[in-house]
């Protein structure tokens, strides 16, 4: 063979070798997380695919799976990524078996039962997302025993209750800890556990203040309750701090002086009293502090030379009293202002011109006067897209005058002022408006055929003023009404603000966002008079359309059947005469109608939506009936328009319908309504709101 012959046939060797040792090692997960793993697979309810250990022996190509590459004895698996995969059925021990396992990622499963108490003996574990999941009971100590190396957990959107965890200051990495959303409670005692939503209470244990590095403490939306303690000042590298939504009371701590990283502070509904903390009011990192719904009181006494930071401020729903202090202007970062639901009285400090970056202004609901004087000062925000002054300034005039400039206003609701005057001229300017609320006032005058310009507009509310004339074609050529292809743009999504609209029946309604109001109009209780209009028929569009309590006149229109989202029409105490038409069957979205006080006769069609409404709608009308009519000889329909009638119920309802029913389930699938197991339902639902 020779020299030649013997070195290549070691090459080839070598190269074999080489080749059996690197595809051994690709192939073969470490067999004890194969037998861990099978176990875990075996407790759930369903089954993952692609986890099959005949089929695909080598469990780190299994879907959601995640190896290092050690060779020793198998791959060993140190990610387990299966969120949003519909899993069903418990987490069992076997899983604790995964010892090298680093993160654990089932958030968004319906996984239920409770935690293997061994799971966080898991020493490498750093992650741990079992958010949105049905996880009941108790999270059992020994969490932080071994395993000190956990930075995030996210225990949120379950059902556990009972104490935190005795041992959390153990976990000395931990940066990010979520437990909303649960009824979980720091002082009582194991033994008074109930798996019960919402019906613990205690405070937040000290084990939690010693957590030096955590960086967000996000407990919103659970039972804790007691004051907020000094041990807040220990965790200085705190960044988020969330604790709205609880049952916390008593003064806010002045504590908040070492927290020199804190930028978003949130502690709405709650039960806090007392003054707002010098710590707080003099924070240079804050850049969202968040306080409504609360009952904290005294000045607004910011210290913006200070705060020069901060972006969102919500003292909203307090009992603040005093001015609105002029200091505030120097917080010129300032994006979202909400005083609104206060005790504050006196005039808009004149150099809130400066704010240069205020986006949304909310202040409904104090005693504030001289709107001129506001307007004139607020039109150099030239940022300002949201303006909310609802009950104040009652019985001023509105201003007039047309040099007035608002280009970016998008909402403005400036309802229940017992406001004088008209619609005013400088409203023209506002060519983004998308939401208008003047309603409860004392404007007079004719509606201005210009509305019609405003493209974007889809929710106007003009009810309970004086005024007159015809109601404007144009309000039917609103573009965003008719065709919905302007898209709207929200002012500003990227802090959560919630605003409340005051629909006519006094019920209020509070919004995160524009976009969640259904497109109405809204012109109830004014002195309008002459007819509907066919041309509200072209609004495709809208949602709700009223016009009761006016002097309307004329019949109802039948192209009104071509509004095919209407969801509520009401056209009561007017003075409509004719028939109903018998083409609003095709209305199948409409859940309220009221006709009541009117002068129409004939029959109420029958079918469809129509047979749901109950007959206070139809009262009041002397020749109206419904069902069984005696038929007078000019009230009785001829035979060929009965047969008309006949034809459309018989297959324009039959569409309709079914199209409505086939929209509406298929909504409620995409939204989450619809899901295997019902008693998913509510908090289906409550996720899709918090979205
Ligand atoms: C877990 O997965 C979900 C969905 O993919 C993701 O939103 C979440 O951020 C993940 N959690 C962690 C801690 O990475
Ligand atoms: C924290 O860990 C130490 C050991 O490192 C242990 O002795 C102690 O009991 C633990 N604390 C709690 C509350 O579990
Ligand atoms: C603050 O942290 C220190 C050091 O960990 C600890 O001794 C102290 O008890 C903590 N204070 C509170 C109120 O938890
Ligand atoms: C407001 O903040 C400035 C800058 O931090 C500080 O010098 C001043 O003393 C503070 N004023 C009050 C009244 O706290
Ligand atoms: C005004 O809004 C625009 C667009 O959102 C933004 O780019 C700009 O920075 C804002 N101006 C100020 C002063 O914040
Ligand atoms: C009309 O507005 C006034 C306030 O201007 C209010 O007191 C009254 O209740 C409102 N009426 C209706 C029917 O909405």
């Amino acid at each position: 063979m020779g020299f030649r012959g013997f070195f290549l046939s070691f090459l080839l060797l070598a190269f074999r070798f080489e080749v059996s040792i690197s595809s051994s090692s690709s192939l073969a997960c470490n067999s004890n997380d194969l037998k861990a793993l099978t176990g875990f697979s075996n407790c759930l309810g369903s089954v993952i695919a692609g986890w099959n250990s005949v089929a695909s022996p080598d469990c780190c190509n299994w879907t959601g799976v995640t190896c290092d590459s050690s060779t020793v004895s198998g791959r060993r698996i140190v990610g387990l990524e299966l969120s949003s995969r519909k899993l069903t059925g418990k987490i069992c021990e076997s899983l604790a078996d995964l010892d090298q396992l680093r993160f654990l990622n089932l958030s968004h499963n319906f996984l239920s039962g409770s935690l293997p108490d061994d799971l966080f003996r898991l020493q490498n574990l750093e992650i741990i997302d079992i958010s949105f999941n049905d996880f009941v009971g108790p999270i059992n100590g020994g969490m932080c025993a071994l395993s000190s190396s956990i930075r995030v957990l996210n225990f949120s959107y379950n059902y556990f209750a009972g104490e935190l965890p005795k041992d959390l200051a153990n976990c000395t990495s931990l940066h990010h800890i979520s437990f909303h959303r649960n009824s979980l409670s720091g002082s009582l005692p194991l033994h008074h556990i109930s798996f019960h939503r919402n019906s613990l209470s205690g405070s937040l244990p000290d084990s939690v203040f010693q957590l030096q590095n955590l960086r967000e403490l996000l407990i919103q939306d659970n039972r804790f309750s007691g004051p907020l303690k000094n041990g807040i000042a220990n965790l200085s590298n705190l960044e988020k701090l969330d604790i709205s939504s609880n049952l916390f009371s008593g003064i806010l701590p002045d504590a908040f002086g070492s927290l020199t990283r804190l930028e978003q502070f949130s502690a709405s509904s709650n039960q806090f009293i007392g003054r707002l903390p010098i710590s707080v009011v003099n924070s240079p990192s804050l850049q969202m502090l968040i306080l409504n719904k609360n009952s904290l009181s005294g000045p607004i006494n910011l210290n913006c030379s200070a705060m020069k930071n901060l972006v969102s401020l919500d003292l909203g729903s307090n009992l603040f009293h005093g001015p609105i202090p002029d200091g505030l202007s120097f917080c010129r970062r300032l994006t979202v202002l909400n005083l609104a639901r206060n005790n504050i009285k006196g005039e808009l400090p004149n150099n809130f011109k400066n704010l240069d970056a205020l986006a949304v202004l909310l202040l409904s609901n104090n005693s504030l006067e001289n709107i001129s004087s506001a307007l004139e000062i607020l039109q150099h925000c030239k940022n300002l897209s949201m303006l909310f002054l609802t009950k104040n300034f009652y019985d001023e005039e509105m201003p007039n005058g047309g040099n007035l400039q608002f280009q970016n206003l998008r909402g403005l609701v400036l309802a229940n002022c017992r406001l004088r005057g008209s619609i005013p001229q400088w409203l023209r300017s506002c060519t983004k408006l998308q939401l208008l609320d003047l309603a409860w006032n004392n404007l007079g005058g004719r509606i201005p055929s210009w509305f019609g310009k405003f493209e974007s507009l889809f929710y106007l509310d003009l009810s309970n003023n004086s005024f007159n004339g015809e109601i404007p074609k144009s309000l039917t050529e609103i573009q965003r009404l008719k065709s919905g292809d302007i898209s709207l743009e929200e002012p500003y999504t990227s802090f959560q603000i919630s605003f409340n609209t005051r629909a006519a029946s006094g019920q209020i309604f509070s919004y995160k966002q524009i976009s969640g109001l259904r497109p109405t109009l809204d012109l109830s209780k004014n002195m309008l008079e002459g007819p509907i209009c066919p041309c509200f028929g072209d609004l495709q569009k809208l949602h709700v359309l009223k016009l009761k309590e006016n002097n309307l006149s004329g019949s109802i229109p039948g192209s009104l059947s071509t509004m095919t989202n209407l969801e509520i029409l009401d056209l009561s105490h007017n003075k409509l005469s004719g028939e109903i038409p018998y083409s609003l069957l095709k209305l199948s979205f409409l859940s309220a109608f009221d006709v009541s006080y009117n002068q129409l006769y004939g029959e109420v069609p029958k079918g469809g939506q129509f047979d749901t409404f109950p007959d206070r709608s139809f009262d009041g009308n002397n020749g109206l009936c419904r069902g069984g009519c005696t038929h007078e000889s000019e009230k009785t329909p001829t035979h060929s328009s009965r047969e008309k009638k006949m034809k459309i119920f018989g297959w324009q309802f039959g569409v309709g319908a079914a199209s409505g029913f086939v929209l509406t389930v298929s909504c409620c699938f995409m939204s989450g309504w619809v899901l295997p197991k019902p008693r998913k339902r509510k908090k289906a639902a409550t996720r899709i709101g918090r979205i």
